[in-house]
């Protein structure tokens, strides 16, 4: 039987490019953002193995109806909290308290709520969460708050690692340096590609079950 992974942020970027690799490689793929438009256009060209949940990853009850609408068409091997935004303007002083309340109820508690409606699921198959992180939350950069938010990331990764671990789960962060997606007004073609990030993840939840692979850490080259 197929198994089935539930991603959030699966209407762009990275989080499409692993719907795609994941549906190539025999997966069946739960898609979830708030652009429905986006992920019925992505769901049309996957076919019958993706199924599509329009919601916010900031809010718990989008995200558990979501899990279990999917869960009960046969159970989730994984779930990817990769939903995530930048601030459009940096710094503490400069910057805007209610932009940065936006993010961290994306990056940070989008994070956990995913991982609160997806482990009950995970636990019976002992199943992966993946969680994407970034450069910006293994090394400091000056005055960043959206990197903070990926260090959060980073932390409960490594914790939830541990914890899946005592009943045969796997948790795994992907660390991206800059990839080229529409988290920029401008196209970076000579960095990453999502494709590049799709593969790292499909690695980590196609390991043999005797690896844990905790971490993937890929930086472009230009
Ligand atoms: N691009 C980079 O250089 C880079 C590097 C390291 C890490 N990352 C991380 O990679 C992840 C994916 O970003 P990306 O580069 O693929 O950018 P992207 O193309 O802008 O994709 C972001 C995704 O997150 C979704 N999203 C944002 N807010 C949401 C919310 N409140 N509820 C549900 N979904 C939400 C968006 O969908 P909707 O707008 O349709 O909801 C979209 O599918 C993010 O966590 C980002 O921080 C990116």
């Amino acid at each position: 039987m197929a198994r089935t992974i539930f991603i959030t942020g699966a209407s762009s970027g990275i989080g499409a490019a692993t719907a795609r690799a994941a549906v190539a490689q025999g997966w069946h793929v739960g898609l979830f953002a708030r652009s429905e438009d986006k992920l019925r256009a992505l769901a049309d060209e996957l076919g019958d193995a993706a199924s599509i949940f329009a919601g916010d990853a900031s809010r718990l009850d989008d995200l558990t109806n979501a899990v279990d609408a999917l869960a009960e068409r046969g159970g989730i091997d994984a779930a990817f909290a990769n939903a995530g935004k930048g601030l459009s303007k940096p710094g503490t002083e400069a910057g805007d308290p209610d932009e940065w309340r936006q993010m961290v109820d994306v990056n940070v508690m989008g994070v956990l709520y995913t991982a609160r409606a997806a482990l009950p699921h995970l636990r019976r198959r002992k199943g992966h969460l993946v969680v994407t992180g970034s450069a910006a939350g293994r090394r400091h950069i000056s005055g960043s708050i959206y990197g903070a938010t990926k260090w959060f990331v980073h932390g409960y990764a490594g914790n939830l690692a541990e914890e899946m671990r005592e009943w045969g789960g796997r948790c795994t962060v992907v660390a991206p340096g800059m990839v080229d997606t529409a988290f920029f007004d401008t196209p970076k073609p000579e960095k990453l590609h999502p494709e590049d990030v799709a593969a790292a993840v499909m690695h980590a939840i196609e390991a043999p079950e005797r690896v844990g692979v905790r971490e993937i850490f890929l930086m472009p080259q230009n």
